[in-house]
């Protein structure tokens, strides 16, 4: 079990959140299975860039992200050091905070 701190997201969670997720789930699972709908375009199969979060704690618990997840998250709106696509990203024994980037590469087109 590892606790997930979701920082505030004015669309998905504006008061953000903490979520108890058993080890072996992805983070995408774990936002959506408690309500947090972000978006998740290829349905998990790392194939866009929607389901993109920056673990700014504990990301080097995380399993290692494949060439493919990285590949895809040079697309990614906002791109950081600790962005990982949540659906590849397999929580551990160890705590996170995961921040969901204010827009997605959806949203960007959409936008811009
Ligand atoms: S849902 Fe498409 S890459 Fe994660």
């Amino acid at each position: 079990m590892a606790v997930i701190k979701i920082l505030p997201h004015p669309e998905y969670c504006p008061e953000g959140k903490q979520l108890e997720v058993p080890a072996g789930t992805s983070i995408c699972e774990a936002l959506l299975d408690n309500n947090i709908k972000i978006e998740h375009a290829c349905d998990m199969s790392c194939a866009c860039t929607t389901c993109h979060v920056i673990v700014r704690e504990g990301f080097n618990s995380l399993n290692a992200a494949e060439e493919e997840e990285e590949d895809l998250l040079d697309r990614a709106w906002g791109l950081e050091p600790q962005s990982r696509l949540s659906c590849q990203a397999i929580v551990a024994q160890k705590d996170l905070v995961v921040e969901i980037p204010k827009y997605s590469i959806n949203h960007a087109k959409e936008n811009h």
